[in-house]
């Protein structure tokens, strides 16, 4: 099974288990770059309004094609109850290479479900395993044994 997880990360949350998960299954890793700049204040802000538009934007150039891959383990964080645009941006471009997808999302405590059901729909079709974290866990270490059964 050739896996590829590919993720976006404005706080490095989400980076933190997307590259735990690499580690584990020793698979290709992809870190989705916007050429928008979603930093600082503004950047919050900008962010809001992009995830509830599901605004797509430019990426920087990305390193591996999704349909050389048996599965493709989306990480993303919730903005607004949405996926963070960067995310769809990325399946926007990628339209009709996906096989299998499994889905992880982190977020402060809220819109994951509606997260999930986003990324679902734009990709075409459900995944075949999903998986919810809130960020105070991945801080504190508390993710591990979540995400070994998410991957296992
Ligand atoms: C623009 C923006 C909107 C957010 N909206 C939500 C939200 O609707 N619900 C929530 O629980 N957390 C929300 N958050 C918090 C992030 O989802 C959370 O901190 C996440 O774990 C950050 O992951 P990252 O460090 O990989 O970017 C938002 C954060 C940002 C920057």
């Amino acid at each position: 099974m050739k896996t590829l997880i590919v993720y976006y990360s404005r706080t490095n949350i989400t980076k933190k288990v997307a590259e735990y998960i690499a580690e584990k299954l020793d698979c290709d890793i992809e870190q989705i770059i916007p050429k928008v700049n979603y930093n600082s204040k503004i950047g919050y802000a900008r962010g809001i309004k992009d995830a509830i538009a599901a605004k797509i934007v430019e990426l920087e150039d990305l390193t591996y094609d999704p349909v050389d891959y048996d599965e493709v383990i989306f990480g993303v964080p919730v903005w607004a109850s949405k996926a963070a645009n960067p995310l769809i941006s990325y399946i926007d471009k990628n339209k009709g290479k996906f096989n299998d997808i499994k889905i992880f999302v982190t977020a402060g405590s809220s819109g994951f479900e509606s997260t999930i059901n986003q990324i679902e729909e734009y990709v075409g079709f459900n995944a075949s395993k999903t998986m919810t974290l809130k960020t105070i866990d991945v801080k504190n270490d508390a993710y591990e044994s979540k995400v070994n059964e998410f991957i296992e």
